[in-house]
């Protein structure tokens, strides 16, 4: 233990964080034992590379090289809809053979809504109270339904919430999916530091740590096995998804085959903003490559910016789903992930001369779309936003669980409406309680072709199953 200690200790030293021995001689052996572990695990090359971090030095090349990008629109000319037509079918053949598995990412937390645990256990269905995991689930087993072969789904998780949301599937009994096919990974996690960059504590024997951003996903897949084990069920393309959108559809045959015709090694879908203050990311050019800039990095002048037609130059909303080829993460890999970080500045609960204090600090994220610069080809798919977003974020007001409530109700009725069935009676805020189970339909025209439309009274509410 002494060596151990003394090595330590020159490291912490040397990368200037002596402050993490300060407490040393008050602590039980276990404490210090587990301190060491903690300190053990820190690259220190990679704090210091944080502390140097200059803020907005990333950003500032990419404002001023960004140029809107060129999206495959949903208002379609006879070639776009040729081209829609063979991509479906080429899809349909990825889909048939087994060559997409499904990658979600669940490792941030729920804090923003005022949840404790899991966000993916959250529960949202307006008429099923079903879970958002549980409605991905049964996407996937929509697909898997469809398509006849296994719907293999990587789900990344974090150091927090990792043993719950293993729990939480195995309590449901991974919601009707085959428990061979759900494959659970932990992102990484780096310390959080202070303004002078000093690494921060939970507790005297705990360092603060955070989750290293969505990005991670590309590096924990590859390091987990999970890399391994698509090559080896044959897989070609992931199709990459959030856990705070429900209306996320993992199966697509016209985005995948849009990606497999164009030959590219990452792609996006997007929405036209809601309206320019709206806190999506947005997909654009830089130097050639396809590229996002982040809400709050996007400088006003960018924001508010319109085209000749009155509509937002920089308009293609980043709705984080994205198709990403097997090796195209292998190749992320090689000699390691390099991926710029991102800096937040947050307040957070921190241990200080023996209490826990609220304190401003820094967190250090990477994002999966940074990866796209490094994609020769890509294609961006603009979609319809009442059919395939509606996350749930904040706690009240825009992006709430009301607001995607609301949002599955309203496009479950119109599909019930299509069809001439009655409604269930409209509540106080004039929305009809309809919910369609995704194994039943994901879309209007399954749901037409279906046929069998007797829905499960529940409360005040339908549910379609
Ligand atoms: C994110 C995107 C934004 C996009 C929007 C669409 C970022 C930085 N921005 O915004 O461009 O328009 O979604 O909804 O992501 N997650 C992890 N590990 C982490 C951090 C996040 O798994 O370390 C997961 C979360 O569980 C969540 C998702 O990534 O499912 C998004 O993270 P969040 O922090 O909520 O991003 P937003 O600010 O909402």
């Amino acid at each position: 233990m002494r060596a151990r200690e003394d090595r330590l200790r020159s490291a912490a030293l040397a990368a200037g964080q002596e402050h993490l021995f300060r407490h040393w001689t008050s602590l039980s052996e276990a404490s210090r034992a587990r301190l060491l572990e903690e300190i053990e695990g820190i690259d220190f090359a990679l704090v210091g590379h944080h502390r140097a971090l200059a803020s907005g030095e990333v950003a500032a090349h990419k404002q001023s090289a960004f140029t809107p990008a060129d999206v495959f629109p949903l208002a379609r000319s006879e070639a776009h809809h040729a081209r829609a037509r063979e991509a479906e079918q080429r899809g349909i053949e990825a889909l048939s053979r087994g060559h997409v598995g499904y990658l979600l990412v669940a490792g941030g937390q729920a804090s923003r809504l005022g949840y404790e645990g899991p966000k993916g256990a959250y529960r949202i269905g307006p008429v099923s109270d079903w879970s958002l995991f549980e409605i991905h689930a049964r996407r996937l087993r929509a697909a898997a339904a469809r398509y006849g072969c296994p719907a293999p789904w990587y789900v990344m998780t974090s150091r927090g919430n990792d043993a719950q949301t293993r729990e939480f599937f195995a309590e449901h009994g991974y919601f009707g999916l085959d428990a061979r096919d759900v494959m659970f990974f932990s992102q990484s996690m780096v310390p959080a530091l202070d303004f002078e960059g000093r690494i921060l504590m939970s507790a005297e024997d705990r360092l603060f740590l955070a989750p290293n951003g969505h990005g991670g996903s590309l590096e924990a897949f590859a390091r987990s096995g999970a890399l391994d084990d698509a090559r080896r069920r044959g897989l070609r393309h992931l199709s990459y998804f959030q856990v705070d959108n429900p209306l996320a559809p993992p199966a697509d045959p016209l985005f995948l085959g849009l990606h497999a015709l164009e030959g590219a090694s990452m792609s996006s879908k997007v929405v036209e903003k809601r309206d320019a203050g709206e806190k999506v990311g947005v997909i654009g050019r830089v130097d050639g490559k396809l590229s996002c800039i982040e809400y709050t990095d996007l400088p006003s002048e960018l924001r508010e910016a319109r085209d000749e037609h009155g509509k937002l130059r920089f308009g293609a909303g980043n709705i984080a789903l994205h198709v990403l080829d097997v090796e195209f993460i292998g190749e992320l890999n090689r000699g390691g992930l390099q991926l710029p970080w991102h800096l937040a500045r947050k307040s957070m609960e921190v241990w200080e001369a023996g209490a826990l204090v609220k304190k401003q600090g820094v967190k250090f994220e990477t994002f999966v779309f940074d990866a796209l610069e490094k994609s020769e080809r890509s294609v961006t798919l603009e979609v319809a936003r009442q059919r395939e977003f509606s996350p749930v974020k904040n706690s009240a007001g825009e992006d709430s669980p009301a607001t995607t409530r609301a949002d599955l109700c309203r496009l479950h009725a119109q599909w019930v409406r299509s069809v001439g069935l009655p409604l269930p009676e409209a509540d106080e805020s004039g929305l009809h309680p309809v919910e369609v189970d995704p194994l039943l339909a994901e879309d209007l025209e399954t749901f037409v072709a279906r046929g069998r439309h007797r829905p499960e009274v529940r409360g005040r509410g339908h549910l379609y199953r």
